[in-house]
């Protein structure tokens, strides 16, 4: 069992693009995964709900939880399954503050042009302070919808500010995902982006961060 969050206090960063592809990933490996939509946009159960319809195969497992008892539920959900994914954001978002009390890993997206210091010194602190209940817990910085022009080099530019900021409590993972409709359409269709296959660049990026974050 492993609880990973995609998480962050920021809305249209692409939790729930990463929540869904790692979780379809696992799926297709054999695990029996559980998405845990803490969200109340909802958009996570409506791409299982679509998928469901659609008899995907393989399924997967999708229940939206909020409030209060989160951290147990999580806690008891993981004992019966292999993998958690938990999806959760939204400014100031109490859910968020509970699922970094209890996974394991926390990646963060962040798109380089809504980049704001601020925001990451926060999630820092944030971090912080979950890290002195839930002391082995790691958090990452995923940089999605980084521009497929080379000659705008966001990329590089993000790092390099990283590096200058030297935050504490959060590194940025070596992976990227790049600005691509792949991401999107396949979302449409309750597919991940390698179920969706027609986009070879956007099925490697995706295969690079599944090996980012479950390894292997
Ligand atoms: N790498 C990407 N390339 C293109 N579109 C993306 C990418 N990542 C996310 N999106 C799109 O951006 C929107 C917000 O993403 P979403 O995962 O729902 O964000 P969040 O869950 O953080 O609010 C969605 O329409 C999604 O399809
Ligand atoms: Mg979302």
């Amino acid at each position: 069992m492993g609880i990973v969050l995609f998480g962050g206090e920021k809305g249209g960063t692409g939790k729930t693009t990463l929540a869904t592809n790692m979780a379809a990933m696992l799926a297709l490996q054999g695990k029996d995964v559980l998405l845990l939509d803490t969200d109340r946009q909802g958009t996570a159960s409506f791409w299982a709900t679509v998928r469901e319809d659609t008899e995907i195969e393989p399924r997967i497992s999708c229940v939206q939880k909020f409030g209060k008892g989160l951290a147990s539920q999580v806690r008891d959900l993981a004992e019966r399954y292999d993998e958690v994914i938990v999806d959760a954001g939204g400014r100031d978002s109490m859910e968020l503050r509970y699922a970094l009390g209890v996974c394991d890993r926390a990646y963060i997206p962040v798109q380089p042009f809504q980049f704001d210091i601020w925001t990451i010194r926060q999630m820092d602190e944030l971090v912080e302070m979950a890290q002195g209940l839930n002391e082995e817990m790691q958090a990452f910085i995923v940089l999605n919808r980084v521009s497929t022009n080379p000659a705008v080099r966001e990329d590089r530019e993000t790092r390099e500010f990283f590096r200058t900021e030297d935050f504490q409590h959060l590194a940025l993972v070596e992976p990227v995902l790049r600005d691509r409709i792949a991401f999107r359409k396949s979302a449409r269709d309750g597919l991940s982006v390698p179920e969706w296959k027609l986009d070879k660049k956007a099925v490697e990026e995706m295969n690079q961060l599944f090996r980012e974050v479950y390894g292997g």
